[in-house]
């Protein structure tokens, strides 16, 4: 289905492992729908299942409440397998799939099947790897059949000898393979922290923002000299102002997804305390003005 033609999703929240296996309710926490990990209910590849089969009630439990969406973290689509034996085509695309998905969203990371341990490896900007990737995402796209967007990565270090800039690197993909943006403006904001010369505002104006289906919004937290992606703090202004910036030039944005996994200000970062609950309410309902504002009537298409 063309990106155009699929309805807006609205504002919602990554129900990852965390969320799942806290006591958190979320009553009362309003949201459009829920990004679901595709590895939370995937089988093993070396097994039979496609799907856990003690996990499939759960994704249709989950459908009779909210609409859902895709995310892969490990799907080595990237790597150097064949697309169609990676965990990404084998084990997401059916999970996708059984949630009605209207996309698949994966992450811009290398991966090999000996290992999913590469969280978080960033691929070699260069353009030979342009090229190479560019296949193999058009190719994960025709097997899933629905639309593929490529997150952008955090990541500790850039891959060695790569030589151009990240936001060009992930245009002339999406230009190349047909494919879209799930763009995480936390992600861009921590690499513009953590790397001399990566400009967060002119990574914006590199993207094309009418490929741009989905952004991630969330909060990190500084160690020593590192900032870093942990998702356990409030949104910051300036991806605030990053939000602000891409709703007026977006217009094929079909969701804003909030995540989070745990608060800093607790004595375990992992601890679920009303803190967290009120952390993620402040931030969908500042999401949910700015997407509301912005959008107008429009902003309802297709929300729950
Ligand atoms: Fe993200």
């Amino acid at each position: 289905m063309a990106i155009e033609s699929i309805p807006r999703a609205g504002v919602g929240l990554q129900l990852n492992h965390t969320i799942f296996t806290s006591t958190l309710s979320l009553k009362g926490i309003q949201m459009d729908f829920g990004e679901v990990l595709c590895d939370t209910f995937a089988g093993p590849v070396d097994s039979c299942y496609a799907i856990e089969p003690e996990a499939r009630p759960v994704i249709d439990a989950m459908m009779e409440v909210l609409p859902l969406i895709a995310h892969g973290n490990y799907g080595a689509e990237f790597g150097f397998d064949p697309v169609e034996s990676t965990r990404a085509h084998l084990r997401h695309n059916p999970v996708a799939h059984a949630m009605k998905s209207p996309w698949y969203a994966d992450h811009m990371l290398f991966g090999d099947r000996a290992s999913s341990y590469m969280w978080s490896s960033p691929l070699q900007f260069t353009k030979s790897e342009i090229e190479r990737v560019a296949g193999r995402a058009a190719k994960l796209q025709d097997l899933f059949g629905m639309p593929v967007i490529h997150e952008n990565a955090f990541y500790y270090a850039p891959f060695p000898g790569s030589t151009i800039a990240e936001a060009d690197f992930i245009s002339e993909i999406m230009m190349k393979a047909g494919t879209h943006m799930l763009l995480d403006l936390h992600n861009i904001y921590a690499n513009s922290v953590n790397f001399e010369g990566y400009d967060a505002w002119k990574y914006l104006r590199t993207i094309p923002l009418d490929r741009v289906v989905e952004i991630h919004l969330a909060g990190g937290e500084p160690i020593e000299d590192w900032y870093h992606d942990f998702h356990n703090d409030y949104v910051p202004d300036e991806v605030w102002k990053m939000l602000d910036y891409v709703l007026d030039r977006a217009p094929n944005l079909k969701a804003v997804c909030l995540e989070a996994q745990g608060a800093r200000h607790t004595p375990s970062a992992k601890q679920v305390t009303p803190e967290w609950g009120k952390m993620i309410s402040h931030d969908l309902g500042k999401a949910r003005t700015m997407w509301e504002a912005k959008l107008g009537e429009a902003a309802r298409e297709g929300a729950h």
